[in-house]
């Protein structure tokens, strides 16, 4: 049957996004990858990281050693991360990269196809502490944590500001190399608070994580990549 004017039918606005138009979709707001549902069952990590210069390259040398792992950034990861001359290219040779530009944290839809068996935050700010802790999910990596959560997907979470003072290294244009923070006490208490969270565990620094990851690598019967020392 034609269109209105006898030309060919007017697509049905009302219909849902499927296919190729759904990939679209996805792709313009950070996904741009195959769907989920082609990769095997419990067999990824999803891996977040925040826009913390602490910690930052530590915790992706540790991610570099592990087998199948995403990356999901925030958005001031996105912008921290060149600072510390860790440019998107440079992540996309290592990871499949996924990028924080939806409201509605589009690329955690991949997290219900049960691709990932953990979720690690590292590292995390003291802004992502803070909203994890109090259920707050207004970003990537807030929206993995709190949905893995609910489906009972276990999370790591390696928060930074822990210490009275903290001596964390200044993005490379800067004219200092290390700079002192003292937290605050609600720093503090947020990461005391995120301990009490289900389904969380909360490492506090590089060797308690890498322990965690090794634990967390033996359950599963996975072993860190064979050139990682
Ligand atoms: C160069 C640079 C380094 C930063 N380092 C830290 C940090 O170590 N810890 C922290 O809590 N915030 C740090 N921030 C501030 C966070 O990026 C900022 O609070 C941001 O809103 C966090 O968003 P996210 O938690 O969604 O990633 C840094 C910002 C910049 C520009």
């Amino acid at each position: 049957m034609g269109g209105a004017a006898g030309g060919p039918a007017e697509p049905d606005p009302r219909r849902p996004l499927v296919g190729d138009e759904a990939r679209r979709w996805a792709a313009d707001y950070g996904d741009e990858h195959a769907p989920a549902s082609e990769d095997p069952p419990g067999s990824r990590f999803a891996w977040c990281v925040t826009g913390s210069g602490h910690y930052l390259e530590e915790s992706m040398a540790l991610a570099q050693r592990l087998p199948q792992v995403d990356l999901f950034l925030s958005a001031a990861a996105d912008e921290v991360l060149p600072l510390y001359g860790m440019r998107l290219e440079w992540l996309r040779e290592r990871f499949r990269v996924f990028r924080d530009k939806s409201a509605s944290s589009v690329p955690v839809g991949r997290l219900y196809a049960e691709a990932y068996h953990t979720v690690v935050i590292a590292p995390a700010t003291s802004n992502t502490v803070a909203k994890c802790a109090y259920g707050l999910s207004d970003t990537l990596p807030t929206n993995l944590f709190a949905q893995a959560g609910k489906l009972g997907v276990p999370s790591l979470v390696f928060a930074c500001d822990t210490e009275p003072v903290v001596v964390t290294k200044a993005p490379r244009s800067h004219a200092t190399e290390w700079l002192t923070l003292r937290p605050r006490r609600i720093e503090l208490d947020n990461v005391e608070r995120l301990r009490t969270i289900d389904y969380c565990t909360v490492l506090t620094s590089p060797t308690e994580l890498e322990a965690a990851l090794d634990a967390r690598l033996k359950a599963l019967k996975l072993a860190w990549n064979a050139s990682s020392s």
